[in-house]
């Protein structure tokens, strides 16, 4: 997919252009249907192909334009990301967890299939996950692999901690176990930078480590950025699920209200936490400062993330 080839285009544009070729991204990572067991196959391509917004593939791309990261290696991790993030939504909405059955516009796997299929199908897109972004990529990139390998393990490194138990099965578990509790605005913070933060910043920095290297200064501002932008994510789907409905959203609105779950809207109400949202747009668009142009496409995904609707 020729995503840095759209350096011209609208943001609309740019966007369209990366979900649309992360179909075809996702098709070839996928075990493909002759495989079997074919119909775990297809429960895994149910759920991965034909939707979702793919804001972590975005991410991975935007970064990758500042950092010119090889296309190769920017399209493996952002199938790798999305791939983990898909897992986590299959499982999230089974009946142990939030119990939904509604995704993406589709009945969610566990009603389309069944539980035990669910499972299977989040077990294996994880390790679908690594496998993408593990394989050799001599054949693809020619001359410009001398140093890929060890690039690909830092990142390998990185999307284990973030989907792990110190990062997004962290927050879900500090999620399911808040239930009916009044958690205090740092405990809130740390549950939603675990389940939601720590793969979008993983995303963004994916998307920086496959190109050239950074400074701590550039290290540290795009970790600020990655953040902001984790956490707003959160404020938002908070934001969304008491205010949108599910039509719009393509999955249960209303549902944080009648699991008595703490979100931001709940401690803070909507008012603060719209503001804080806000706020956390600021923060990102403040940290991405030292990329000046280059990091346009960062500086537009901050404003989706905070101004969407869905
Ligand atoms: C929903 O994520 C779950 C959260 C982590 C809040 P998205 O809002 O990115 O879901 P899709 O990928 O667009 O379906
Ligand atoms: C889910 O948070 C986060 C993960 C899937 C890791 P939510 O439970 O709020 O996500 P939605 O609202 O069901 O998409
Ligand atoms: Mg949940
Ligand atoms: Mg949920
Ligand atoms: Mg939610």
């Amino acid at each position: 997919m020729a995503a840095r080839l759209g350096a011209s285009l609208s943001f609309l544009d740019w966007m369209q252009q990366v979900q649309t070729g992360m179909e075809t991204v996702l098709d070839r990572f996928l075990p493909p249907l002759s495989v079997v067991p074919a119909r775990l196959h297809e429960a895994m391509r149910y759920t991965a192909l034909d939707g979702g917004k793919r804001v972590r593939p975005l991410l991975v791309y935007a970064a990758g334009d500042v950092f010119d990261t090889p296309l190769p290696l920017l399209e493996r991790a952002a199938a790798a990301v999305e791939m983990i993030h898909v897992y986590s939504l299959v499982h999230d909405d089974m009946p142990c967890m939030d119990d939904d059955a509604l995704r993406r516009g589709k009945p969610t796997v566990h009603i389309r299939y069944d539980e035990s299929t669910a499972l299977l199908v989040g077990d294996a897109l994880q390790a679908q996950a690594f496998d993408t972004l593990s394989a050799p990529l001599a054949a693809e990139l020619g001359a410009a692999d001398a140093g890929m390998p060890a690039r690909q393990l830092r990142m390998l490194n990185l999307l284990a901690q973030a989907a792990g138990s110190v990062g997004m099965c962290g927050g879900q578990a500090i999620d399911l176990a808040s239930v009916g509790m009044t958690l205090s605005l740092s405990e809130l913070e740390q549950m939603h930078r675990l389940k939601t933060g720590a793969l979008l910043r993983a995303a963004v920095l994916l998307g920086a480590l496959g190109g050239k290297a950074l400074t701590a200064e550039e290290s540290a501002a795009l970790d600020d950025y990655a953040r902001a932008i984790g956490l707003a994510f959160q404020v938002v789907d908070d934001i969304l699920d008491a205010t949108a409905d599910s039509a719009t959203l393509g999955k249960t609105a209303g549902k944080d209200a009648a699991d008595n779950k703490p979100t931001y809207v709940s401690i803070l109400g909507l008012g603060e936490s719209q503001a804080l949202a806000e706020k956390l747009r600021g923060n990102a668009h403040q940290a991405l400062a030292p990329f000046g142009d280059k990091a346009r496409r960062l500086r537009e995904l901050a404003d989706l993330i905070v101004q969407r609707k869905a």
